[in-house]
Parts: C-alpha cells; sequence; structure tokens
C-alpha cells in the first residue's frame, strides 16, 4: 500500500509508447517519483495510459500521472526520452539510427529548451548510444547530464544468465556489460565474481569442467536477448523499463551507485570523445564519474572496436 510522496518529477517522452509506458507503470512503486509526465505525438494514446495508470496510483506511493507537453520538461528532474522506433523482428538496433536521428534533431531542442539546469535527461531510443551523443550534441547541457540507458539492462542479463548457471542470487553475482549496447557490446568475464570470488576459480571449486561451453552459451543469452524476446513478442519493455526505472531512482536518490550507463567517454580506456557504456558512479547530477576497471588485452580491443562502431554512426550523421 502507498507510502510517503516522492518528490521527484519525472517526464516520459514517448510515454504513450510500450517502453515509455511500462516506465512509468514501473516508476509509479519507487516511492521517489511524486508526478510522473507523459508527453507524446499521440496525445490520444498518452491521454489514454496516464488514465490508466494514475488509477493505479491508488495502490502504489502516492505518485500523481499526467499528460504535457515539451515546457513540463523543462521543470522535470529527469526526463526519460523513448520516443522513436523500434527494432523490428531481425533488426539490428543501429538500423534504426536514420530515423530515429531525424527526430531527435527536432525533438530534443524542444525537450531541453529551458530545462532546469540540475535536471538529467536519460536517453533509452535504440541505438541509445549514439542518439545520447545527438542529445548531448544538439542540446546545451553538459554531457554528465545527457546519458543513456546503454547496457544496464544487458549487465542485468549477464547477471541473470550467471546466477541461473551457478543458483546464486543475482545481488552476489558481480559482471558487467561494458560498450555499445548492441551487436558489438563486451561481457567483461575478466571481473566477474560471485560473493568476490573470481568466476574463474567459482568454476574449479564448483567443479565446472568446460568453462569455454559455458562462456559461449551465456554470451550468445546475452547478446542475442532482444532478438530472442522481439522474434517472439514483437518488442522488449519490461525489462528495459526496469533498467531504466533503477537508473532513474539512482539519480533521485542521489546514491552514488555504480551503474554502466552510456556517457561521453574522456580518456577512459584511451576512448574519448563518443558515448558508451563503462561503469559510472551516478547520482543526482548524472554521471558523477567515469570509472575504468582493469580489462583483459581481448576486452580492451573489444571495447576499442565497439566504441568504434558507435563513432562511425556518429559522424554518419552531420551534427
Ligand atoms: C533491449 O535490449 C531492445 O535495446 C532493447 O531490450
Amino acid at each position: 500500500m502507498p507510502g510517503s510522496r516522492g518528490t521527484g518529477t519525472v517526464a516520459v517522452v514517448g510515454g504513450a509508447g510500450a517502453v515509455g509506458s511500462s516506465t512509468a507503470f514501473a516508476l509509479m512503486d519507487s516511492g521517489l517519483v511524486g508526478e510522473i509526465v507523459l508527453v507524446d505525438v499521440d496525445e490520444e494514446r498518452a491521454e489514454g495510459e496516464a488514465m490508466d495508470l494514475d488509477h493505479g496510483a491508488f495502490f502504489t506511493s502516492p505518485v500523481r500521472v499526467r499528460t504535457g507537453d515539451y515546457e513540463d520538461c523543462w521543470d522535470a528532474d529527469v526526463v526519460v526520452v523513448t520516443a522513436g522506433a523500434s527494432q523490428e523482428a531481425g533488426e539490428s538496433r543501429l538500423e534504426l539510427l536514420e530515423r530515429n536521428a531525424e527526430i531527435f534533431a527536432d525533438l530534443i531542442p524542444k525537450v531541453t529548451a529551458e530545462m532546469d539546469d540540475d535536471a538529467v535527461v536519460l536517453v533509452v531510443t535504440n541505438p541509445v548510444d549514439v542518439l545520447s551523443q545527438v542529445a548531448w550534441a544538439v542540446s546545451d547541457l553538459p554531457a554528465d547530464r545527457v546519458i543513456g540507458s546503454g547496457t544496464v539492462l544487458d549487465t542485468a542479463r549477464f547477471r541473470h544468465a550467471l546466477s541461473r548457471e551457478f543458483d546464486i542470487a543475482p545481488g552476489n553475482v558481480h559482471a558487467y556489460v561494458i560498450g555499445e549496447h548492441g551487436d558489438s557490446e563486451v561481457l567483461v568475464w575478466s571481473s566477474a565474481n560471485l560473493g568476490g570470488v573470481p568466476l574463474e576459480t567459482y568454476c574449479d571449486l564448483r567443479g565446472v569442467d568446460d568453462v569455454a561451453d559455458l562462456r559461449a552459451r551465456v554470451e550468445t543469452e546475452v547478446r542475442n536477448a532482444a532478438y530472442e524476446i522481439i522474434e517472439r513478442k514483437g518488442r522488449t519493455n519490461y525489462g528495459v523499463a526496469r533498467s531504466v526505472t533503477a537508473t532513474v531512482e539512482r539519480i533521485l536518490g542521489d546514491d552514488d551507485a555504480i551503474l554502466t550507463v552510456s556517457t561521453l567517454v574522456d580518456g577512459q580506456h584511451g576512448l574519448d570523445g563518443v558515448y558508451v557504456s563503462l561503469p559510472c558512479v551516478v547520482n543526482r547530477g548524472g554521471v558523477r564519474e567515469v570509472l575504468e576497471f582493469d580489462l583483459s588485452e581481448d576486452e580492451r580491443q573489444a571495447l576499442d572496436e565497439s566504441a568504434g562502431v558507435v563513432r562511425e554512426s556518429v559522424e554518419k550523421l552531420d551534427l
């Protein structure tokens, strides 16, 4: 039943869509949000989603859900952007680039025109790393306050897969996915651990005789997760909505939590001037700092290639 009213205001641009409305639904339970504003070009659908969600507020922490327009983004604490086309079955996230970059070029200036100087923009629309960089480029906001949902969900999928492999609670599995939220993403095996025990050691302790096979299975499961879901239900929405909600909660809670959000890297692992996901300390100001954990040589090269994929996509757009 309801707890105390949250004080945060979150605007969801694209709020009438599956990811946007699922994110709004998940946010209602956070207890940190007092108002959710759905902004969408489909005003009729947004109105219906807001009414439906708002009726559910009787059962959650006190929160108001309503529709609004771009001006409502200017006073929001966090603006979540889910607007744009989503993948069809078999379509890669990068194949959405042209359509969604065009939408962003028009949308983001309206969203950020007179935005409060402490608001955080959280881009979710794919290809999320490129579009996070587009959003930063077309707004006059500092990069630490324009971030992308990045590989937060992929990191969760990685931890989920390992927790199932070893029958260990996901909270005790520590492993990251970095780079592009897409086909070139990098699963960081070298620092993966269960309860602080390095994965390789854990496999020895548990008598895993084919670690290479385990790694191949987990890599396939994590990399292909979205394709497998989209093939079956036409989209993904709940997992990404939960990952976005967790990120919003860390921002509103000013938690200094480590999340693999997409951010403008500045020298980490020899990269700069491109948005990719790395473990970042996230708080009310957005990204407080980007962490540079050790990587194996293979992982560092794969990250370099992944950043190259994002950079090439950004260069195709005349920002
Ligand atoms: C996901 O990974 C499609 O990027 C979305 O679920």
